[in-house]
């Protein structure tokens, strides 16, 4: 092969390699066996003949590796991964590489996680399995792991682009819940969703579901029973979930976490879980991961799992092709309509702009 990738990482199924090694590539995959690889490990990596790279979200890509890949002759990066907070966009820019990403591959199995959660929060499915196995079950009793009935409640989303809009779809039409959302863009399409929903119940003689665009993140918080974060992670997220925040959520509600850990003050949730036994939470993401917060761990309240949202084998045999491709179109110089996942100002395919 004439041009040479690495991938910091080894990633599921085989095509993304074929993809790249039938195109005059040489791809060479890191097999080092830590987790977390630092700065000085990928800069071995890409030593000085390098023309793109496949990385992952655990990786601090800024300017020492993205003037590091440019003195190797490289153009390319991909990152295995929607979010791209992990990428200092800017740096790679200024040092003439591209940036990609691999949207909409994840955008259902990432949604299913989220419901997942919501489900094992709002019904203590962990909890009561942890129970089950220590072998404390001795009869069934009326007041055993009581949780919350979605249907009819609201569910709140924060975030409404892809990820969020298919999760609202799935908690509507699964369990007839209502919507409230709020995100600076219309959700078009899933407001016309929910209407012709709402008009479907009702012809069959049944409550129908409404929605609602709040004015404000408060107004969700205030009034939805499940409420899951789907906002990309930057300056104007970080912490979004604090202490004052969750003070204005219901007391028994249900806050789930797909997004970015930073995205919640992870100590404020932790004393909030604690004071507020009933309120529930779902979390696939922690402020500085790997480690999670002192005390959430003991927290019965809290269903925590080690970021696996886009863990489905089709979608991360997808995530790997389209990084793939994101280099492999960069490199080959392929136009733009051939690798449409660079990474830009994202103005989702549902939404329209704000007035
Ligand atoms: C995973 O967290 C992703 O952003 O794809
Ligand atoms: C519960 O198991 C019931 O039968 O109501």
């Amino acid at each position: 092969g004439r041009y040479r990738v690495i991938s910091t990482k080894p990633m599921p199924g085989t095509r993304w390699i074929k993809l790249l090694t039938d195109q005059d590539c040489r791809v060479e995959i890191c097999t080092e066996q830590k987790t977390i690889l630092s700065v000085e490990d990928i800069l071995a990596l890409i030593g000085t003949k390098c023309d793109g790279v496949i990385g992952q979200l655990t990786e601090d890509w800024g300017d020492v590796l993205f003037s590091a890949l440019k003195r190797a002759g490289g153009t390319a990066f991909s990152n295995m991964a929607v979010g791209y907070n992990n990428v200092d966009v800017d740096a790679a820019t200024k040092n003439g590489i591209a940036v990609g990403n691999t949207p909409g591959v994840l955008t259902e199995t990432t949604a299913e996680l989220a419901a997942s959660l919501s489900l094992a929060a709002a019904r203590r499915i962990v909890e009561a399995d942890q129970f089950m196995r220590a072998g404390l079950y001795d009869g069934w009793l009326p007041h055993l792991f009581v949780g919350n009935l979605l249907k009819g409640q609201t569910v709140g989303v924060i975030g409404a682009g892809r990820i969020g809009s298919a999760y609202a779809r799935m908690m509507i039409e699964g369990f007839k819940m209502n919507l409230i959302y709020y995100d600076l863009y219309q959700a078009t399409r899933l407001e016309k969703f929910v209407t012709a929903y709402g008009q479907f119940l009702k012809a069959n003689g049944e409550q129908p579901v409404t929605w609602k665009r709040a004015a404000t993140m408060e107004d969700v918080l205030r009034e939805a029973d499940v409420i899951s974060l789907h906002p990309i992670l930057d300056k104007t997220t970080y912490h979004l979930i604090n202490k004052e925040r969750l003070a204005i959520m219901k007391k028994e509600a249900v806050l789930v976490n797909c997004s970015r850990g930073p995205v919640v003050h992870e100590v404020d949730l932790v004393e909030h879980l604690r004071a507020n036994p009933m309120f529930r939470v779902g979390l696939d993401v922690f402020e500085d991961e790997p480690y999670m917060k002192p005390g959430l761990a003991e927290m019965k309240n809290a269903v925590v799992v080690p970021h696996i949202a886009s863990a489905s084998k089709w979608t991360r045999e997808g995530m790997a092709t389209l990084a793939a491709l994101n280099v492999l179109g960069k490199i080959k110089g392929y136009p733009v309509w051939h690798n449409p996942n660079l990474v830009e100002p994202f103005l989702d395919e549902n939404s329209v702009p704000p007035p």
